[in-house]
């Protein structure tokens, strides 16, 4: 029998580098984005296909701390089944390295194929755990946002260390998500707010310290169905990212254009120094703004929806 599985993309609306330093942050997933897994019978040895990444490999032959083998490895032993005789093939249309958690996606749908053939269905707790655990492969010190966003497939209030509270929102929220076709590592800009925290911590720690904030105000915004006030907080956290050195030319022109065109409110979504952004606004303003972006340079835009529930 052949399993198939996937997972969500998501976007960090508010809090983004602060909440490694454990200040809150609210992510919501992105229903149409999704990274895809499935799992065939085959004879052993299990092999790996990855057409997006030209990768078609035994599972024994790649290194202990290659992202997908290690996530195969580690669902397998949290299941206690061994490796089973298949063929696992990875898709996803996420675009990579981009703040959008396609890595976070991927492991997300392999735990839950793997659970799937296993005849188990693992709590999303679990599974964010598992997901966790392979991020650090691909981050070296993940907050956890991206796992537990993903993983619970509903917008997240996040701090670390806490129970992440799942958030109901009492109207529906339109975003957009702009590309700049720039690829950016999580660990590099991490890496880098790292080293100018450590040279300046009294500055960085006041500047985390208000993003943090901002989630918070932010939380109550989305929580409440507040459009126009939630678009305002996050232009503040555009401002309070560019102020810890994540922004660049290029984010800063596509925020400015969807401002512009009359977004609530723009920033930059996850790690930054490249990849997406994020713009809120009332449906009818969609089209315009969506052509907006693209004039400032997005290569893709893509449209989501928070439903109120
Ligand atoms: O770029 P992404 O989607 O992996 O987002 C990273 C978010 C950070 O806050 C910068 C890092 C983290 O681990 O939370």
């Amino acid at each position: 029998m052949t399993y198939r599985a996937s997972a969500c993309g998501k976007i960090i609306l508010l809090g983004e580098h602060a909440v490694v330093y454990g200040f809150p942050a609210v992510a919501v997933p992105v229903a149409g984005l999704r990274a895809k897994a499935e799992l065939a019978p085959a004879d052993l040895p299990f092999i790996l296909i990855a057409p997006d990444i030209g990768l078609t490999s035994a599972l024994q032959d790649l290194p202990a701390n290659h992202p997908l083998a290690f996530c195969v490895r580690r669902t397998a032993e949290f299941l206690g089944t061994g490796i089973p005789a298949a063929r696992l093939t990875i898709t996803s249309d996420i675009p990579p390295a981009s703040g959008l958690g396609s890595g976070a996606a991927v492991s997300t749908a392999i735990v839950r194929v793997l659970s799937a053939s296993a005849g188990r269905s693992l709590a999303p707790g679990e599974i964010s755990q598992i997901v966790f655990d392979v991020e650090r492969i691909y981050h070296g010190t993940p907050s956890g946002v991206d796992n537990t966003v993903i993983a619970y497939e509903c917008p997240v209030y996040f701090q670390r260390g806490r129970e992440p509270v799942l958030l109901k929102i009492n109207a529906g929220m339109h975003l957009l998500v702009a590309d700049s076709g720039v690829h950016s590592e999580t660990r590099s800009a991490v890496d880098g707010v790292r080293e100018r925290w450590q040279s300046d911590p009294a500055r960085y720690e006041d500047l985390f310290r208000r993003i943090g904030a901002l989630a918070d105000i932010g939380r109550g915004h989305l929580e409440n169905g507040c459009a126009q006030p939630l678009g305002i907080t996050m232009n503040q956290c555009h401002e309070l990212l560019r102020a810890i050195g994540v922004s660049t030319p290029g984010l800063d022109r596509l925020v400015d254009a969807a401002r512009q065109a009359g977004a609530f409110g723009a920033k930059l979504t996850g790690a930054g120094l490249g990849g997406n952004v994020v713009a809120l606004a009332d449906p009818q303003d969609l089209e315009r703004i969506g052509s907006a972006l693209r004039g400032a340079g997005a290569v893709a835009v893509y449209r989501t929806t928070l439903e109120s529930v």
